[in-house]
Parts: structure tokens; sequence; C-alpha cells
């Protein structure tokens, strides 16, 4: 087999260049690990790449080894990432297993056989060792690693150090807000007579109507996040009106029913993409799709497609959960009621997908059901 020639100097600053500008368009923790490695491997003329990263409490390491593989957690002090990181130290090794630091488990859980590695320990600004990158088993003739492999390398991992501290930062304040955001929903729900998980199975069915309506995976996610907020607007309704037992009267009803605008009007003015979503949805899931909702009696496509898909998700489980005030309906009646209100409450294109994912949504509604 011939192997390609190493590359040259122009060649490494176009394909760093290109990395670059690639990470810099990237958002999400996980995409920015994936394009590392692919760098480093690319670098490198490594067959494999890891990143490794150092866990919060610095007692372990981990990383995604492998495509579709879940993550791997190690000993901070175990095989030779642990040894590179714990002594701040790069390492070339032509034979991993005739090194007494190897530990052979990552292998025997992918089924991938090492041979030749090179580490090289990633630092923040204030020095603090961050993880590491470890590429296996070099695609040239004698599958080693070489100095100037080394010094490639080096190279890259300046830079994705600073990629990944400011990812992580991202990805906490992210984590932060959709904490946060859950938490506001919840309580919104649990000072009214809905049920305790209620908030997340329309987290879950938005979700499943969003994917099959063609949304993108990232929106899809979004609005997974921002949906329990629907109705966080009942926070500002007087607790004598939001658990009454029984039917409202006309007064009451109009007070409830401002819980849409009200939801919005908190949080309309917030630039995270989370809660801007999220005022979408609280100002728009009880308009309907023949313009008789409120508060705006907006139809159709002018309704939010989240705000149509949240009404849909909301409405599938307030029917089918039991509340004070009323059991729950059993699923043949939600059935009819959805056939019957298709294109009159709800987008008729949604229900056509409710319909063919029915089995997505029950599976959720089992394993997120109420316990008393
Ligand atoms: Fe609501
Ligand atoms: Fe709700």
């Amino acid at each position: 087999m011939k192997h390609k020639k190493s590359l040259d100097a122009n060649e490494i600053l176009e394909l760093i260049f290109t990395f670059l500008t690639e990470l810099s368009s990237l958002r999400n923790y996980d995409d920015i690990i994936r394009v590392l490695a692919d760098m480093g491997r690319a670098l490198t003329g490594a067959d494999r790449c890891t990143i490794w990263v150092v866990s919060d409490d610095k007692k372990k390491i981990w990383a995604k080894v492998a495509h579709g593989m879940d993550e791997i957690e190690l000993d901070i002090h175990s095989g030779i990432v642990g040894n590179a990181i714990m002594n701040n130290q790069k390492i070339i090794i032509d034979d991993v297993y005739s090194d007494n630091r190897f530990n052979p488990d990552v292998d025997k859980i992918t089924g991938y056989v090492t041979k030749s590695m090179m580490v090289i320990p990633m630092s923040d600004n204030d020095n603090r060792i961050i993880g590491a990158f470890q590429v296996i088993n070099h695609k040239n003739e004698q599958s080693i690693f070489d100095k100037r492999d080394m010094e490639r390398l080096m190279l890259a991992s300046t830079y994705a150090a600073e990629t990944l501290v400011a990812a992580k930062l991202t990805k906490e304040i992210e984590d932060t807000q959709k904490e946060v955001v859950f938490t506001m929903g919840a309580i919104g729900e649990s000072r009214s007579k809905e049920t305790g998980n209620h908030v997340k199975r329309v987290a879950e069915y938005s979700k499943i109507l969003a994917l099959a309506c063609g949304l993108s995976f990232e929106d899809a996610e979004l609005l997974k996040d921002a949906s329990p907020m629907h109705d966080i607007g009942k926070v500002a309704i007087p607790d004598s009106i939001l658990n009454k037992p029984g039917r409202f009267d006309a007064q009451e009803r109009l007070i409830m029913d401002t819980h849409a605008e009200l939801g919005y009007g908190m949080i309309k003015n917030s630039d995270r993409p989370l809660l801007k979503a999220a005022s979408i949805v609280a100002y728009e899931h009880h308009e309907k799709w023949d313009g008789t909702g409120y508060p705006r009696k907006l139809s159709g496509e002018n309704i939010h497609i989240y705000g149509r898909i949240t009404a849909l998700a909301d409405v599938f489980d307030a029917l089918g959960s039991d509340r004070i005030y009323k059991k729950a309906w059993d699923d043949e009646r939600i059935f009819a009621l959805f056939k019957e209100e298709r294109g009159k409450h709800f987008d008729p294109d949604l229900i056509d997908l409710f319909f063919d994912n029915l089995d997505k949504f029950l599976k959720i509604r089992e394993k997120l059901k109420d316990e008393f």
C-alpha cells in the first residue's frame, strides 16, 4: 500500500486555517470536540485522534473515543493519557503494549488495536491542564510518530485549549439556562392544577413533532427546552382563580386567559435563543389554527410553528391526564377530538404527523407517567 507523503508547511497552514474556520462556526460542545479530533488526525497523519477532557472534580478524564459510542471515563491516573496529564508531559510511544503505563481497557471496549501513540496535554490560560490530545497509529510506513508530528499537534493544541475552554463555558451557561427555564416552567405548573411530569411530557412531545415536521435538530432541541415554559404566565394569576375546583365563570376565564400574554411579557426582552423561543411558546400556545384562539386570534401559519406544536402537545397531555377537576380522557375520545379539530384548533399537518408518530407519543407517556 502506498502511503501519502507527509504534508508541507503550506498544506499544514491551510489545514489549520480550514479547521479554525469550521470551529468558529460551531456552538455545540460535542461538535467542537469532534472537529478538534478531526484536526488532530489530519495534522499528524494518525488513524485516530481523541480529545480527553479532565472532569470538574479533577478525578477523571473522559472522552468520546469512537463515533456512535458512549463516553468513556477513566481514572485520571490511568494509562498514558493520565500520565501525560498528571505530569504535564508530552509522550510519544512506538509500541504501547510494551509500555507498562498503557491501559488496554479502551482497546478492550472498542475492539481497536493501538500500536503507536502520541499524547499532548492541553492547558488553559492559567496553566491548568484541562485535557489532552491523543493520536493513535500513524498511517506512515513505520506506523510511528516523530518530532514533527509532535510540533504540529502542539500547534493545534494551543488553539484547541482555548476553544475548549470557551465551549465549556458556553455549555455551562446553556445548561444553567435550561435548568432555570425548566424550574420556572415547573413552578408555573405546580402553582396550578397540573401534575408533576406534565411539562416533561410536553417537552418530549414537542420535540417529536418538531422533528417530524422538518425542523432542524437544533430547533427541535430548542423547542424541547423552551416548551416547559408555556404556562409560566400562570405565576401571576391569583391562587383563588388558579386553583378553583370546577369551572371558571366568564370573568375568571378572562383573567385566566391573560397568562399567555403575561408569560410573554416576562421573558420577551431576552436576547437568549432559549428565552426567545420560550416567549413565543408562552404567547402563542393558545392560538388556534382557525383564528379563534387567544390572545391575538392569530390563524394558520401566522401562528409560529413553536406555538402550533406546543398547543397540540399541551392539549394531548392535558386531556390524557387526571386533574383534580376531571378524569383523564380515554385515547379513543382524544383521537376523535383531534380528528374533529384538525384544521380548526390544530394545524392539520401536525395532526397528521401526530397520528403518524403515535407510537412515539404513547411510549413517552408511559415512560413519564405520573406517580401518585
Ligand atoms: Fe396555557
Ligand atoms: Fe400545560
